[in-house]
């Protein structure tokens, strides 16, 4: 038995909730605990976890009772919902309303809840700068994370919310990483014109994330918006080129080309960039380096990320 406090983490076989795991883990003298919450508790991943010293409890998030269960004795929780698994606003929202409930029921005393803006507050349905999607959304996996926040607060969870970027794994798993154009050079294609995009390495989000829990009450009610870098596409492109040696240049294409994609939820994402560009001064603002380095020192730069992945970047 322990007398660490337990952090109950969903989504801790996956990108954000595992880089929380294993800053927790990683760190002997933690006066926290991992509870790795997941739907195959035998999977390999939760035996990594397991492996690590984390206590493995399966749950599943459309089932409230499940994380109920998994939460009772817990000191904290890390939320999160995958919108990208489903593609479902709706579902996603009613996942938060379990894992809200769940927490106010088993009177946790500090969760992160892992949110995004509702880009309806800053372009309303009726504005045609990009389309309306699904009938009421304009970003979907934003707007049904940020439309929930409310939820939390109502029911008197002890809550941070936490804002997080475009994680730079994006151009290892995302299919966003440089690929031959053309005419055979290396590009990499975003719909942000010359503006800023706001991102970050995901191990970061789970070292931000460990430092509010430590910080406990001081960020409770509070909003943590964060990233690692604000780099134009020339300077991902620059930054690929001394990586990769070889040139790799910038395609910057319209919102509307990348909605026109094809992939699943291209019309989803070529909205976001486009809320990202439109808006870039409130998204690159709250989203403050030097606050986000003083959270955790050892935030990365694009340039020190991409040194440590560059064998991980798939070139063709
Ligand atoms: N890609 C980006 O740049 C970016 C940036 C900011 C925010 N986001 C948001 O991040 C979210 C995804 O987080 P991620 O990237 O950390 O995910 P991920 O790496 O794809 O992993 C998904 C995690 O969610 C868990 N999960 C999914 N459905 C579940 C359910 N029904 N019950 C229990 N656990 C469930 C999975 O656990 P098991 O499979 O083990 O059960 C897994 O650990 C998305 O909603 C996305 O909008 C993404």
């Amino acid at each position: 038995m322990t007398d660490k406090k337990i952090i109950a983490v969903v989504g801790a076989t996956g990108a954000q909730g595992g880089s929380l795991a294993r800053a927790i883990l990683n760190d002997p003298d933690s006066e926290f605990t991992v509870r790795a919450i997941t739907r195959n508790p035998d999977s390999e991943k939760a035996n990594e976890l397991a492996t690590l010293g984390a206590e493995i409890v399966a749950a599943d998030i459309d089932d409230y009772e499940s994380v109920k269960n998994a939460f009772e004795g817990a000191y904290g929780a890390f939320l999160i919902t995958n919108y990208w698994e489903h593609f479902s606003p709706e579902r996603e929202q009613a996942q938060a309303m379990n894992l809200a409930r769940a927490a106010k029921d088993t009177a946790l005393e500090h969760v992160i809840w892992s949110t995004l803006e509702d880009t309806r507050r800053w372009v309303p349905l009726d504005d045609d700068r990009m389309p309306t999607l699904m009938g009421k959304y304009k970003v979907p996996h934003l707007d049904a994370k940020g439309e929930i926040d409310h939820v939390f607060t109502d029911l008197g969870v002890p809550t941070t919310f936490l804002l997080t970027s475009f994680y730079f794994e994006n151009f290892i798993n995302f299919g966003m990483g440089p690929k031959p154009g053309p005419d055979g050079r290396l590009a990499i294609t975003l719909p942000m014109g010359d503006k800023p995009l706001p991102s970050i390495a995901v191990n970061d989000i789970g070292k931000t994330a460990y430092r509010i829990f430590k910080g406990g009450e001081e960020f409770i009610g509070k909003r943590v918006a964060i990233a690692g870098a604000h780099l134009p596409g020339t300077k991902f492109a620059d930054g690929f080129s001394r990586a990769l040696k070889r040139d790799v240049v910038y395609n910057a294409i319209t919102p509307e080309v990348f909605r026109g994609l094809g992939f699943p939820g291209a019309d989803d994402i070529g909205n976001m960039f486009q809320f990202k560009a439109d808006f870039n001064e409130y998204y690159t603002g709250i989203r403050d380096l030097n606050e986000s380095r003083h959270l955790n020192p050892e935030l990365q730069s694009f340039d020190e990320w991409l040194q440590q992945n560059i064998d991980r970047i798939p070139v063709e």
